[in-house]
């Protein structure tokens, strides 16, 4: 697919970028640039030569949300039969460890597209915020929810109450964020932090992403007996020989993602 509004790039061996590139709108993720995240996602995850993919924006912004534009004309049948919250969901099954780089604002869909994430590194220029309160509606791609389990009852509901914007620090403080770094090293902290986990057994990786991701739909109960299958899963693979192996031998190991 040719893209129009975000760009792929991979600078380091194992890591596939996405940028989003609509500059004129802050990033606004409109239709088409939900269906080329889409593309660039499942690309990427079909791909054996990548092992962790990192998303941004640019200093001034990640992402200010859906496009306001494409809704505001648009009544309940259109926006049922566009179905555009289906898009953020095939990203959120990306099976290899996404890291968010945000910068500026990651406003409405754009906050809510960096917590279908697996981490976020966060310039401190980053604002984070649910404002869709102020233009009427309220999230729909996951904001009452994925940022309830993040920073918990009281800042969500402020924060969807009021669209008020909170800063890296803030984001930070309440867990949204791993870590905030000046604006100048960003992206270069979200790769040293992509380069770390694409070092390590791909199928371990993936089946500890599905495992933590599964403490938040399930009793602890099932996320434990979910937990300890995948565990015993991975004696049947060769990176785990490998591991294993290179440990006792005191060597580096190479993995293969058998
Ligand atoms: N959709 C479409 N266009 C947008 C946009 C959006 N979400 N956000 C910004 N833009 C456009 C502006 O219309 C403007 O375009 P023009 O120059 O053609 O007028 C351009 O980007 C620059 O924006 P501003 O001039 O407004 O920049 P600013 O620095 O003064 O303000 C801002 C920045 C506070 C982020 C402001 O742009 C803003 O409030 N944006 C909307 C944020 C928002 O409400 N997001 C939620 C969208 S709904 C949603 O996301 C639903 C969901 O759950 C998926």
């Amino acid at each position: 697919m040719e893209y129009t509004c975000i760009k792929t790039y991979s600078l380091h061996p194992g890591i596939g970028a996405i940028q989003i590139h609509r500059p004129d709108a802050l990033n606004a993720l409109s239709l088409q640039t939900m269906i080329e995240l889409v593309d660039a996602f499942e690309t990427y995850d079909a791909d054996s030569a990548i092992r962790c993919i990192v998303i941004h924006g640019s200093k001034k912004a990640f992402a200010a949300g859906a496009d306001i534009k494409e809704m505001d004309n648009a009544d309940t049948v259109t926006m049922l039969e566009r179905d555009q919250f289906s898009r953020w969901e095939r990203i959120r099954q990306t099976k290899k460890p996404v890291i968010a780089a945000v910068s500026g604002f990651a406003l409405g869909g754009g906050c809510e597209l960096t917590m279908l994430c697996d981490m976020i590194v966060a310039s401190d220029t980053a604002q984070f915020g649910q404002p869709e309160i102020n233009i009427g509606v309220m999230p729909g791609a996951g904001g009452t929810q994925r940022l309830t389990r993040a920073v918990g009852k009281a800042l969500a509901m402020e924060m969807v109450l009021t669209g008020r914007m909170i800063s890296a620090q803030q984001a930070f403080a309440a867990g949204l964020v791993n870590r905030v770094v000046p604006v100048e090293y960003y992206l270069e902290e979200a790769f040293a932090l992509a380069k770390d986990v694409a070092a390590k057994a791909p199928l371990a990786a993936r089946l500890a992403k599905e495992s933590v991701n599964k403490a938040f739909s399930t009793t602890l109960e099932g996320g434990l007996e979910f937990e300890r299958k995948n565990f015993y899963m991975l004696f049947s693979t060769a990176d785990q020989k490998e591991g294993m192996s290179a440990f006792v031998e005191k060597r580096k190991p190479e993995w293969q993602g058998k």
